[in-house]
């Protein structure tokens, strides 16, 4: 093809609707720097934190996108200060409740990924109540990770799949990960200016493509997305092999 007869159906550096990832997932990282930056104490950029994840579910939803996750709370977030945990964990009730009540009207559906047996057991009724609410919705689907580890994830399926006396092989192991059925994220994104996962979907991204950006998360906007929408629809996704 000629160099000036490629038809281009988008503007450069617009988001180019025809070619969205399926899935996206995210580390929502820097809360508690916004809020420092500010005089605040964390647990206020938590707050406009759990907004910011309510705004860019909608966008992307809105885009085409089929799939969110978002990094909310990892294995390791038990080490701080109990009343970080405790404000992040009543926020999370608050959106549990939340997304009872409106997901079938906004047909936007909420899963867990993670081990939910350590959250309180008030929060594993709502978090059993709203997937059944989930089961019966279509379309758009946002995964919150809640005590979410990688390594934690990968050793539970292997744990199932042993225990079902399942030959181990990565499509049988696969079905018993948090995110079974769903395709691995062809873009994960993280804000906050960290270059590194912390131990986020350690199996699902394998062929990942990465987008770090120093935006706090409270601060991130619509452009952003899009930015790392069009960063991504520049790469050259080769999986090994040669083009
Ligand atoms: C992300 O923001 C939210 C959680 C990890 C729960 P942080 O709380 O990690 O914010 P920083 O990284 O300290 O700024
Ligand atoms: C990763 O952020 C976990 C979540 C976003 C839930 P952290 O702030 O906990 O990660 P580190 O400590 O910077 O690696
Ligand atoms: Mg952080």
């Amino acid at each position: 093809m000629g160099l000036f007869s490629k038809k281009v159906s988008h503007k450069a550096g617009q988001v180019d609707k025809s070619r969205l990832p399926r899935h996206i997932a995210i580390i929502m990282d820097g809360n508690g720097r916004w809020a420092k930056k500010r005089g605040l104490p964390r647990t206020a950029g938590h707050k406009v934190g759990a907004e910011t994840f309510r705004k860019i579910a909608l966008q992307c939803k809105a885009l085409g996108v089929e799939y969110l996750t978002i990094y909310a709370f990892s294995t390791e977030n038990w080490k701080r200060p109990a009343e970080e945990v405790s404000t992040l964990m009543s926020l999370l009730k608050k959106y549990m409740q939340e997304a009872i009540d409106t997901m079938e009207r906004d047909k936007m559906k909420l899963r867990f990924f993670g081990d939910l047996s350590a959250l309180s057991p008030e929060l594993q009724d709502l978090a059993c109540r709203a997937n059944a609410v989930a089961d019966r919705v279509e379309g758009f689907q946002a995964n919150l990770c809640i005590n979410y580890g990688g390594r934690d994830e990968i050793l539970h399926a292997a744990k199932l799949c042993a225990a079902a006396g399942e030959e181990m092989t990565e499509e049988n192991l696969e079905k018993h990960l948090y995110s079974a059925g769903i395709p691995d994220p062809e873009l994960i994104i993280r804000p906050g200016g960290e270059l590194r996962l912390s131990n986020f979907l350690l199996w699902q991204c394998a062929y990942s493509e990465f987008y770090f950006c120093d935006t706090l998360w409270p601060d991130f906007g619509e452009r952003d997305l899009d930015e790392a929408i069009v960063a991504y629809q520049q790469r050259d996704r080769r999986f090994g092999g040669v083009k």
